[in-house]
């Protein structure tokens, strides 16, 4: 009875708050937000600011030519992945000033460069221990082995320092990767530029320890690789298949004997 005698109230009540302003809300990302201590921008401090000279030494210098040659002389800008890598290995980090010696280098603005090296995390942007323990915690190192947990707690009781941390005596770094591209032998870390993998917490504290020892006393460094006593990366239960001669027509028609000879030099 009452939308008879004022058929154009419900409507007018519907555009009226339909015309009311909303606040807008949109996130930028719709992921988790993630908390970290580390900045992702660059902010002078007395280890890390652009009066830092940093020059190439004489005989990277010879690498750097020796990079930009395999790049036709416009685009030698696209060497810039490797001689940033260059003045990490040269100066320990990623520094500004090695950053900008790379776009001096490359004549690309420092800007372009700062891109890159921000980008990929290989890059180390502040100082790191002498061995940069980065353990890999994805989903097949969580799952294969011992599992990866198990492995970070290893460390964290070993060197009393979460990920992203170094110890005092500037020896280790650790930090929490994501996969490097070695899962078939879970878990495993790279430290500095070796695999070390199929690790148990016990193995994972000896390699620290003997790396230690290898840093205070000389000793020689423990042979990268599997820890567990496989060679690679071959089933640890042994052969399962391929363990017969496979079947080659010629090898089984032949009857002359012609293959049983060995072969003339
Ligand atoms: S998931 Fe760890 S190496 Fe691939």
């Amino acid at each position: 009875m009452a939308s008879k005698l004022f058929p154009a109230a419900p409507r007018a009540g519907r555009q009226f708050f339909q015309s009311l302003s909303k606040t807008q809300c949109r996130p930028f990302s719709a992921g988790p937000q993630r908390y970290s201590d580390t900045l992702s921008v660059h902010r002078n401090n007395p280890h890390n600011n652009p009066s830092i000279p940093f020059k190439f030494s004489e005989q990277n210098l010879k690498v750097v030519d020796e990079i930009l040659n395999r790049y036709p002389p416009q685009y030698k800008k696209a060497a810039v992945m490797p001689i940033l890598d260059l003045g990490q290995r040269q100066h320990g980090f990623t520094s500004i000033s090695v950053m900008n010696e790379v776009a001096r280098l490359l004549e690309m603005p420092p800007m372009r460069v700062y891109e890159v090296a921000t980008f990929y995390t290989m890059y180390n942007r502040e100082p790191v221990g002498k061995y940069f323990v980065q353990l890999c915690t994805t989903t097949p190192c969580q799952l294969g082995g011992c599992g990866s947990t198990k492995i970070v707690e290893a460390i964290q009781e070993h060197l009393g320092i979460t990920s992203g941390h170094s110890t005092e005596d500037g020896l280790f770094t650790y930090l929490e990767v994501e996969c490097l591209g070695a899962c078939v032998n879970a878990p495993m870390v790279q430290i500095n530029d070796e695999y070390y993998e199929d690790l148990t917490p016990e193995s994972m504290k000896a390699l620290l320890t003997a790396l230690k020892d290898s840093a205070t006393t000389g000793a020689q460094l423990p042979k990268p690789g599997p820890v567990s006593g496989r060679q690679t990366c071959e089933n640890s239960a042994g052969l399962t298949n391929l363990v017969e001669p496979v079947w080659d027509p010629e090898t089984m028609m032949r009857t002359d004997g012609a293959l049983d000879q060995p072969a003339q030099q």
